[in-house]
């Protein structure tokens, strides 16, 4: 086994930022395996393509032979596991996908690593770690004066979505507990940042707000999301990669609730200060309340206690320093966009990779 890590997911919004950041802050090589779906996008990485240090593996983490000879080419002594499908809308749509890649995808995956883990020598075995990234999704939906989520709330979950990602969860705990494989996992609350595919709620504002189209708002817009930015959560993985207790889930949150119209007016008001428009009308008046998600949680707030005092993680960044951030990369970074939302980049994905796992 050598200090490498192997990552999954890892062309996603929060796989590539963390891939980033890792590269920047620590010194072991990163594999990244990761199937590239709609959601992958090889282009987050191009800055360190050829970093001597990162490895791109095209391939499905349900293909267990191959996950299998990933493990034994690379040795490396942690997984990091963010490969999932994660929009919330689509798995209404769609919740198969959501079967495969999160439930059958995390049981080979686990499969593969308990059998490279029991194969390592003693010492090998005790350093390594098999990191499950997850959401505070699974624990269903708080009424606004619901005490935050715990590590100790019951699961709850209400969409496919978290239902998949609270199955994930539970088996992650099985193979700790029946085999005794060292697992970690992290539920953390809503993400926003570079990188983040327009689909969500924070980059759609963003992204329709400079296009001038309808900002849609779910319902009445007074649901609620604890939003954290996309590098403190990437600075928390690291913590609890380096200094978490096998066997033990962490709660991870930005301490930050918002109600999604006040989000959403946020936005619009950097956006009329960054990118004025020549009408000089509010960018607000763009906010179009539509039907409402079926099943919608109310509110999502983490109690990020373990964490801060077990491991002395905090988030860094306030929501009104990540926002601005967020919104000006969007702005400087719309040739990015342009490619993710015109279908452009899936058909340069094609011919780059062609079928091929590498
Ligand atoms: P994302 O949808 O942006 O990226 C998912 C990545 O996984 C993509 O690169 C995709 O190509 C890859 N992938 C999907 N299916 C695969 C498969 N079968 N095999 C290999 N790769 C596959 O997701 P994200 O927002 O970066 O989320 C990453 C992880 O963090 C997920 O597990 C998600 O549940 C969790 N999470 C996300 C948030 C959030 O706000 N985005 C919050 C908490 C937890
Ligand atoms: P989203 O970014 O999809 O994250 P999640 O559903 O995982 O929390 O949505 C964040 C919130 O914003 C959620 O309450 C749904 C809402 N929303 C809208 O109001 N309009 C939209 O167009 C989208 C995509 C989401």
């Amino acid at each position: 086994m050598n200090d490498t890590i192997l990552i999954t997911g890892g062309a996603g919004f929060i796989g590539s930022n963390f891939i980033l950041q890792w590269l920047r802050a620590e010194t072991a090589t990163v594999v990244n395996l990761d199937k590239l779906t709609y959601a992958g996008n090889p282009r987050n990485l191009s800055s360190v393509e050829r970093h001597p240090r990162y490895v791109f593996v095209r391939g499905d983490i349900c293909d267990a032979a191959l996950v299998r000879d990933v493990l034994d080419q690379h040795r490396p002594r942690a997984i990091v596991h963010f490969a999932a499908e994660s929009h919330v809308d689509r798995s209404i749509k769609g919740p198969a996908e959501f079967i495969r890649t999160n439930i059958e995808g995390t049981f080979a995956l686990l499969e593969c690593a308990k059998s490279y883990w029991s194969e390592l020598s003693p010492a090998d075995r005790e350093r390594f770690r098999f990191l499950h990234i997850s959401t505070d999704e699974v624990y269903g939906t708080l009424a606004s004066t619901d005490p935050a989520f715990s590590e100790t709330t019951a699961y709850a979950p209400n969409s496919p979505y978290s239902a998949s990602k609270a199955a994930s969860d539970h088996l992650v705990r099985a193979y700790h507990h029946t085999y005794g494989l060292p697992t970690l996992t992290t539920n953390c609350s809503n993400n926003y940042g570079p990188f983040q595919f327009p689909e969500k709620l924070i980059p759609l504002t963003i992204h329709n707000g400079l296009q001038g189209s309808p900002l849609p708002v779910y319902g009445d817009g007074q649901n609620v999301r604890d939003w954290l930015y996309v590098e403190d959560h990437c600075d928390a993985i690291r913590t609890v990669l380096a200094k978490g207790c096998p066997g033990e889930t962490y709660n991870v949150g930005g301490n930050s609730e918002q109600k999604n119209i006040d989000v959403v007016r946020t936005i619009c008001g950097i956006l009329d200060e960054v990118a004025p428009v020549t009408s000089a009308e509010p960018r607000s008046r763009l906010i179009t309340f539509v039907k409402d998600r079926p099943g919608h949680d109310r509110r999502y707030a983490i109690d990020a206690q373990k964490i801060r005092e077990e491991l002395g993680w905090e988030p860094k960044t306030t929501f009104e320093n990540g926002i601005r951030a967020t919104v000006l990369w969007y702005l400087k970074n719309q040739e990015w966009v342009r490619g993710v939302v015109s279908g452009e980049y899936q058909h340069w994905v094609d011919l780059q990779y062609g079928a091929s796992r590498e």
